[in-house]
């Protein structure tokens, strides 16, 4: 018993610093800035880092977490392939773990909500792995694709490019607290036009007239939770936020995915958006053509960066 225990003990300690040095999802509990609402923070930092990471944020679906999020994606794969890191927030709502994305302290710059606590973990990482300012993005599917609309437009100067996959537009949940979920706009009786929609955006950082990250959409027709009519409103958002015309300058069939249309507005394939013809919310993540477009794949000098290209000041 005693020296079972102890080659145990042996074996623990020879192969413990291994089992250390493996990257796995780790969850932050020291003081990392401001998080008025307690958002958890979970991180997948990979072995093998890249000189100033950049960074991925991925925030998780409604009924999801962190750590369902972290195994349910090729995300951190990816991250270990070519040294990224991926922060993957635990939304603190634990009634149906959606996250804050009406308040308007969520919907404003540096002013609380659950935004600010994810803002938050973005500055300390930056800080603590010498990450790239200018290389931070921000994907998700569904709450975790509003969130990253509301990130982006309370944000730009954080993020320099986000993906959202069967969201609404920024704002579009607006309501009176935290965590409120609008029926409204899910069923997608929330229309308004694209100058509406930017003035909401800019409300979301008052005084802000710097670049924006680009923005990248995808949603199914048959959309049964988030209306397929949230996709042409977040059309009008952006391409008003960006001031685009309201035209494609490009449409391709069968994009990422047999059956999606990518339709590109604007120039500098700034703003693209995905219509996924016959699906549901239940829509297929796609983390190659996300991180490709984000520049997450490029391990040169010159990947693409926050301020590069794009329209400047609006
Ligand atoms: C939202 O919050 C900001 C910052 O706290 C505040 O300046 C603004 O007046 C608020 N807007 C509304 C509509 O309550
Ligand atoms: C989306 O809303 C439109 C307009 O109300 C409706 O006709 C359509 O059936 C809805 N789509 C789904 C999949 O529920």
């Amino acid at each position: 018993m005693y020296l079972a225990l102890r080659s145990t003990l042996a074996w623990a300690l020879a192969v413990g610093p291994i089992l250390a040095n493996a990257a796995s999802l780790q969850k932050i509990t020291s003081d990392f800035g401001p998080n008025p609402r307690n958002v958890g923070f979970y991180i997948y930092v990979p072995d093998k880092l890249a000189a100033n990471p950049p960074i991925l944020v991925n925030p998780h679906w409604c009924h999801g977490d962190a750590q369902v999020c972290y195994a349910g994606s090729q995300y951190s794969t990816l991250a270990s392939k070519y040294g990224f890191i991926v922060i993957y927030p635990d939304s603190p709502n634990t009634a149906d773990k959606c996250w804050d994305v009406s308040s308007n302290e969520t919907l404003t710059h540096d002013a609380g909500g659950d935004s600010l606590g994810i803002a938050s973990m973005v500055r300390w990482t930056l800080d603590k792995y010498k990450g790239d300012p200018k290389r931070v993005f921000v994907t998700g599917i569904s709450s975790g694709a509003m969130m990253t609309s509301v990130l982006v437009g309370a944000y730009p100067d954080l993020f320099a490019g986000g993906s959202a996959f069967a969201g609404v537009p920024y704002g579009c949940f607006a309501g009176d607290g935290y965590g409120v979920w609008s029926d409204a706009c899910a069923t997608g009786k929330v229309t308004k036009t694209g100058a509406e929609w930017a003035a909401l955006v800019r409300a979301g950082y008052p005084g802000y007239a710097g670049w924006r990250p680009k923005m990248q959409i995808y949603h199914g027709t048959r959309d049964e939770v988030l209306n397929y009519t949230n996709f042409g409103e977040e059309i009008k958002e952006w391409n008003a936020v960006f001031g685009f015309g309201d035209a494609p300058t490009s449409s391709t069939p069968d994009t990422p995915v047999s059956g999606w249309t990518k339709n590109v507005y604007g120039g500098s394939d700034w703003f693209q958006a995905f219509s996924a013809a016959g699906v549901t919310h239940d829509i297929r993540n796609q983390e190659n053509t996300v991180v490709e477009w984000f520049g997450l794949t490029c391990t040169g000098a010159d990947c693409f960066q926050w301020g590069q290209g794009g329209p400047t000041a609006q």
